[in-house]
């Protein structure tokens, strides 16, 4: 088992990351709270996953809050079952939620421990790659709004987050590939040496191995936590993270959400990123290229959907650019494995990217 601590001072918590963990009796009790706990998964999950977390729960009061499956049960109505099932049961201040669940689940139900009589403890028990590497770790919950996603929410950190490798093993193969596309984003936002490793070790995470899994997640958090524990609330630093989502945010509003997996949004976008860092010298065509194998052996889009046209792609750009105080700020790569934040950007460079004539 790996142990990772994510340093935000008196919210500091650590993730658990092997294979089997759920069947490690004593790994959740310290972190359980009172006497009382909520189990929180979809109807896809619970099948698979929660009798092994009941067995952690024998000796308390608990209850099991099943939710439909699926982004668009990511709302206000579903934060409200929760609260609802969680207040018939008699749940109370020391009660503590469990989220057992992909990254949708964790966010509602994150939101859920949050709001739940002004807050309460919450443990994370991703089952996807993607909430694994990324919607687990750094406290953001929340709901989507019709006017847009994720726009209702607050952060709230878990006491612990574990995860059990082995629950990738019943993941289907294109949400784990849209994981990998996030945990790749990792390696080109900051090290290259990852991208080295991922490069020469893609197999044995596409066949699930259980080392190779545990190490990229390890990595993968281990990134995340640096730049969440130096700037918690976005404010600088945390917008790295979005390598390749300005773009993959413009596919997935453009094709209608749930037709492309974020992962794979962002996987399109990141070339994108690339092919725009090339288009100011900083990359080579190689570079891009090298991009684009890899994304590739993880059997991830390397363009963009043919449907959407140039200038509506543009238009989608500008719609994010609304929400970022008029001005896009795009992350960008000065070398493979080392982004930043650009707002400066040639615009000319970015039309020429998207396919637009000028
Ligand atoms: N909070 C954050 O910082 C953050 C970061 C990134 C993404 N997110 C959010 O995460 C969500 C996407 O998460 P996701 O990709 O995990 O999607 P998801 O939660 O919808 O899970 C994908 C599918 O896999 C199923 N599933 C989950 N675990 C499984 C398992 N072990 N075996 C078989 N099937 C399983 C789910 O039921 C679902 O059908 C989005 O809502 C996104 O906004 C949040
Ligand atoms: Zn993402």
């Amino acid at each position: 088992m790996k142990i990772l601590n994510v340093d935000l001072g008196d919210r500091s918590y650590p993730i658990f990351i092997g294979a089997g963990l759920l069947n490690q009796s004593e790994l959740i009790a310290p972190y359980i709270k009172g006497q009382s706990v909520a189990i929180v998964s979809n109807t896809t999950v619970a099948p698979l996953y929660l009798e092994k977390v009941h067995e952690h729960t024998k000796n308390l009061s608990s209850i099991d809050v099943i939710l439909p499956d699926g982004e668009k049960y990511k709302t206000m109505e579903t934060l409200g079952q929760i609260h609802t099932e969680m207040l018939q049961a008699r749940c109370d201040r020391k009660t503590t939620l469990v989220a057992l669940g992909g990254g949708v689940v964790g966010d509602v139900s994150g939101f859920a421990a949050a709001t739940y009589q002004r807050g309460i403890n919450f443990i994370q028990v991703p089952t996807t790659l993607l909430s694994m590497v990324d919607s687990s770790v750094g406290g953001k919950t929340g709901v989507n709004h019709f006017l847009g996603k994720n726009m209702i929410g607050a952060f709230h950190q878990p006491q612990c987050v574990i995860i059990d490798t082995d629950t990738l093993n019943t993941l289907e193969d294109r949400e784990l590939s849209a994981g990998i596309a996030e945990v790749i984003k990792y390696g080109y936002i900051n090290d290259l040496g990852f991208i080295e490793w991922l490069d020469e070790n893609m197999e044995k995470l596409l066949n699930r191995d259980k080392e190779a899994l545990a190490y990229a997640i390890f990595k993968s958090c281990e990134y995340k936590a640096k730049i969440v524990a130096a700037d918690e609330k976005e404010t600088g630093q945390r917008a790295l993270l979005n390598l390749g989502h300005t773009f993959g945010h413009a596919i997935e509003t453009g094709m209608g959400y749930g037709n492309w997996l974020h992962g794979e949004a962002v996987s399109a976008g990141m070339v994108m990123a690339a092919q725009l860092s090339k288009e100011h010298g900083w990359l080579s065509e190689d570079d891009v290229e090298s991009m684009k194998a890899l994304l590739r052996k993880a059997n991830l889009p390397v363009e963009p959907p043919a449907e959407i046209s140039s200038e509506r792609f543009n238009e989608l750009m500008s719609i994010d650019k609304k929400v970022q105080d008029g001005v896009l700020h795009l992350v960008l790569m000065k070398s493979l494995g080392d982004s930043f934040i650009c707002s400066d950007f040639d615009k000319q460079a970015l039309l020429r990217v998207l396919g637009v004539s000028s």
